[in-house]
């Protein structure tokens, strides 16, 4: 059976069927790049991948980023493994509340992601979907006053003050789970190195911007991220269990959607590293 695409009815995005993706031979693996590259949103329903399938399938992208330990892969759930539910205040729901805003990979660490592929195993009966949004179609719909504005700006990126903004303080740092630095400063306008497409690079890790005082930085964020996650630049996926998505955090943002916490969510997450040479960021 030939691989299919589907484009979603968004501005990016698409639906590919028709493969395993533990399967993907080479020729297998050019297109799927290619559609990548394309789309920047891949979701392959019904592929049921085992946890090292799926790193499998995330290495062929690049270098996995070991952030959360070195098996390549972190399970994003509520559930513990005795089955029993984890308790809001822990700090584990503290931060998959906050992955509820909207943000892109390890855009607080030194070396940003470039992808991340998340698969359903365990759903609730309501929400718990997970939504993206394009900011290579934010950039070009932007007018060229903002354009010009922003042109030369960057931000700082940092998860302790993400998190502490929602109400989750962590001084030491120990309950994220990875150590994070110096919050990196970046770009506003990132260029993709795959395609050259410029992209916002903003999100909810994003704060003081040089030049600018901290209210009129927020304000100029705040705005930027109201405007670009707007349709037709959205695709939200319900999930059933065994769909896998793949996503690139160098153009897109994404957010986790509210669920019944009551309710069992078990989601296996891999994230690729960024390259250096493009992902990499001065502590500022
Ligand atoms: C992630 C993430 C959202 C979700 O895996 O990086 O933000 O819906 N997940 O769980
Ligand atoms: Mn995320």
């Amino acid at each position: 059976m030939p691989i299919a695409l589907r484009p979603l009815d968004a501005t990016f995005g698409a639906e590919v069927t028709g493969l395993r993706v533990a399967d993907l031979d080479d020729a297998g693996f050019a297109q799927i790049e290619a559609a990548f590259h394309e789309y920047a949103l891949l979701v392959f329903p019904g592929q049921h991948l085992a946890p090292k399938q799926q790193v499998a399938f995330a290495r062929r992208f690049g270098e996995i980023e070991h952030l959360y330990g070195d098996r390549g892969y972190v399970p994003i759930t509520n559930q513990r493994k005795d089955g029993s539910l984890l308790d809001d205040a822990e700090p584990a729901m503290q931060i998959m509340r906050g992955n509820e805003g909207w943000h892109t990979d390890s855009s607080y660490m030194p070396l940003a992601a470039k992808a991340s592929v998340l698969s359903a195993h365990k759903v609730p009966g309501h929400g718990g979907a997970t939504e993206w949004a394009d900011m290579r179609a934010a950039y070009a719909a932007l007018d060229d006053a903002t354009r010009d504005r922003i042109a030369t700006l960057a931000a700082h990126h940092s998860i302790k003050r993400s998190q502490a903004k929602i109400g989750h303080t962590d001084p030491g740092g120990a309950g994220y789970g990875f150590d994070v630095g110096e919050p990196p400063l970046r770009p506003l306008v990132k260029r993709h190195p795959a395609t050259g497409k410029p992209a916002l690079y903003i999100g909810r890790h994003a704060y003081g911007i040089p030049g600018l005082d901290p209210e009129a930085s927020e304000r100029l964020l705040d705005e930027l991220l109201a405007f670009a996650c707007q349709p037709p630049r959205l695709v939200v996926h319900e999930w059933q269990p065994g769909d896998v998505a793949i996503w690139d955090n160098r153009c897109l943002l994404h957010r986790a959607r509210p669920y019944d916490h009551a309710e069992p969510r078990v989601m296996v997450h891999t994230r690729i590293a960024g390259d250096p040479a493009t992902e990499g960021a001065r502590a500022g």
